[in-house]
């Protein structure tokens, strides 16, 4: 099945109304490929000026809350973020799960909030660099989709990042070969607990993903994007990503 191409920035802890600008080229870029998709998580406060500069441009959460509202000081729900003009969030990002020790089922919960609110959703897995090195990583990961994927995912609201932690921020990546076994375990496990939906769900691949590598690593059978951090802050870094996706 033809799936689109989708490349999504991640700006992390990074950026400000200044760093808005960066968005220009992106959407400019994005212009100029149709038939892929191109999206920018941003931190919580760029959401509504981002959303504003650019409003052709997908413009996502990094997180949010698993309750629709409540006593949860210092959190956002997805209602929250989809009224600042978001339109998708990421959930059980890596650094969620190791910063604020965020579960495969917290992962879920967020991912399923996300989507009753309307929201696209972006769910994240992957192994840690002990976990790789002790050859589990595919038991990790078929176990964090098992516990993370709502039942009801389908390629129109939910699309899946492997991102192996040890290669996030790091500039050390997988083999190709290795990238694309795993991305063919993931969509085998997705198969499992969705049927022929898994078919219709793109699988990033994320970590260290830059202009110098996006174009083979696009080319990897099932690997149907990118989930980009370092690279996406700037213009300058992440048009030559959505270039090669289109090209891809
Ligand atoms: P990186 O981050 O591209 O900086 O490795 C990827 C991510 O965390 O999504």
């Amino acid at each position: 099945m033809a799936r689109r191409k989708l490349v999504a920035g991640n700006w992390k802890m990074h950026g400000s109304l200044g760093s808005l600008s960066e968005l220009d080229g992106v959407a400019a870029a994005a212009r100029q490929a149709p038939g892929i998709d191109v999206a920018v998580a941003v931190p919580f406060t760029l959401i509504a000026p981002a959303a504003l500069r650019v409003p052709g441009l997908a413009i996502g959460a990094e997180d949010v809350h698993e309750a629709e509202r409540g006593a949860h000081t210092g959190c956002v729900s997805a209602a929250m973020v989809k009224e600042a003009g978001a339109t998708f969030t990421l959930a059980g990002h890596s650094e969620r799960r190791a910063d604020q020790h965020e579960t495969s089922h917290d992962a879920w919960a967020k991912a399923a909030a996300a989507h009753r609110a309307g929201l696209r959703v972006i769910l994240c897995c992957g192994e840690t660099e002990a976990e790789h090195n002790a050859g589990r990583a595919e038991r990790v990961v078929q176990s964090q989709i098992e516990k993370s994927v709502p039942d009801d995912a389908d390629g129109d609201w939910f699309t899946l990042a492997y991102e192996p932690r040890w290669a996030i921020g790091t500039g050390r990546t997988p083999t190709l070969e290795q990238i694309g076994a795993m991305h063919a375990i993931a969509r085998a496990k997705l198969a499992t607990m969705i049927g022929d939906r898994a078919q219709a769900v793109r699988i990033l691949y994320g970590g260290s993903v830059t202009g110098d590598n996006a174009g083979a690593i696009l080319a990897v059978e099932h690997v149907d994007g990118a989930l980009v951090g370092g690279a996406s802050l700037t213009a300058a870094k992440f048009v030559p990503i959505i270039a090669a996706a289109a090209d891809a």
